[in-house]
């Protein structure tokens, strides 16, 4: 622990109450309260206009910093030196496509596609910080409870900063690709008989118990790394800051992630303007949509259920940082059904576009609040689609060829005797 006049670049603080950390020090959490950390790092020696034409030049510099989270180096981890993972990772592209705009009911929609990272999922933006973090304290080994995208980032992260890495997943709750892509990596990957909310609990007794470096989003590093998904998103609107930025929420980390990303922003003058952010859960895994309905007077944990697995989690860690990046912002918390989760999925899919069901829940709840008059149909809102259409292919082929009767936007194969005449007749068929 270090005293609060030490001069410092950066430091961790208890977001609860105030005790400062080190940046070196490895405790996820608080040791006088149990509260979460947060990094804070001395404000930036160049600001606003200054500082947007240090991160523009680096646009085009070499891979350390042409990576779309070091770029922003001084907003996300100042002193890394020579420790930094980087694949590289971030530049994801913003885009526009007519057919998802207008089903959600939003001319001004743009796509922030973070299934373009390494692993496929945003999970790349914290881990490049998080396992750089891992190198600088000397871990002897790394791990985290999954519902399937942080265990595969971690897994690449790990592999190629060559430090084991131990992954906790739901037994038989997390979609192929997801698994696929940890063993692949080289993680020890344990299967528990539990949900991801036993995960949690299970890795975090683990790390404490036999001193493995824990890398969930509760880690301040990783929500450091997220951040740079609103920043990046922000630098291709030419620092014009949208009305909403939109995305699914589970364990909270990314939501937490990105309030802490605009009030940095806005204090170092990038931006003039705060974005509304607008949290989308799964009906059936919605702990902080009902908080945010009783005005966050309550904190409910749920047995979740939902298609989306990456979503699927009862008591999420972060949330009264959440509920900081909510408040903050003026933000708003909803939630869309695992029904219509699926029919916007299948709209951004065959858009050509393509993302995983829980990224979908932002699209599907852009068209939700448009329909509760919350958001205007000439707002200018940015939805952050979060994994790749590749990672969940058992949910995509149950929505095209076997669910009973066939959903809106469902494209079921159609199997042929090997003639041209049968190449015709499904030609001339309408469906
Ligand atoms: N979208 C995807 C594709 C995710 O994998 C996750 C979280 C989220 C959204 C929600 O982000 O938890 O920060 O609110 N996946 C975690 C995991 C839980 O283990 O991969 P959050």
């Amino acid at each position: 622990m270090t005293s609060a006049t030490t001069p410092r670049a950066s430091y961790q603080r208890c977001a609860t109450c105030g005790t400062e950390y080190s940046d070196t020090d490895a405790s996820p959490r608080c040791v006088s309260c149990g509260g979460l950390l947060e990094v804070v790092h001395a404000p930036p020696v160049l600001r606003g206009a200054d500082l947007r034409a240090v991160f523009a030049a680096r646009r085009s510099d070499g891979p350390g910093s042409s990576s779309g989270v070091w770029r922003y180096h001084e907003l996300v981890m100042p002193n890394a030196g020579d420790y930094v993972v980087s694949h590289p990772e971030g530049n994801t592209p913003l885009l526009a496509r007519d057919r998802v705009s207008s089903y959600a009911g939003v001319s001004a929609l743009l796509l922030k596609h973070e299934g373009h990272n390494p692993t496929g999922s945003f999970k790349d933006r914290g881990m490049t910080v998080g396992v750089t973090q891992a190198r600088r304290i000397g871990a002897r080994a790394v791990a985290c409870a999954s519902t399937g995208n942080t265990s595969a980032s971690l897994a690449a992260y790990a592999a190629q900063a060559g430090i084991p890495a131990l992954v906790f997943v739901p037994a038989g709750q997390v979609a192929t690709g997801k698994l696929a892509q940890s063993l692949a990596y080289g993680a020890r990957t344990l299967l528990v008989k539990g949900d991801f909310d036993a995960c949690l609990s299970l890795v975090q007794e683990a790390s404490e118990r036999l001193s493995i470096y824990l890398l969930n989003s509760i880690n301040p590093f990783r929500i450091e790394g997220q951040k740079t998904i609103a920043i990046e998103a922000l630098e291709q609107l030419g620092w014009d800051a949208p009305d909403w930025l939109v995305l699914p929420a589970g364990n909270l980390g990314n939501t937490a992630a990105f309030g802490k990303a605009l009030r940095e922003v806005h204090e170092v003058g990038l931006i003039d303007r705060m974005p509304r952010i607008a949290a989308i859960q799964a009906e059936g895994a919605a702990p902080f949509a009902s908080s945010y309905r009783d005005e966050f007077t309550t904190r409910p944990k749920v047995r979740a259920e939902t298609v989306a697995t990456a979503i699927k989690i009862g008591d999420p860690a972060s949330f009264d940082r959440a509920v900081t990046a909510i408040r903050s912002t003026n933000g708003v918390v909803t939630t869309v059904s695992d029904a219509e989760i699926l029919d916007a999925k299948a709209v951004v899919d065959a858009s050509g576009v393509g993302c995983e069901p829980a990224s979908a829940a932002s699209v599907a709840g852009v068209r939700r609040l448009v329909k509760e008059g919350i958001i205007r149909p000439s707002d200018r809102v940015v939805a952050v689609l979060t994994g790749h259409v590749l990672k969940d292919p058992g949910a995509l082929l149950r929505y095209h060829q076997e669910l009973t009767p066939p959903p809106a936007f469902a494209n079921p194969p159609v199997e042929i005797e090997p003639t041209i005449e049968a190449v015709e007749r499904v030609l001339g068929s309408k469906d």
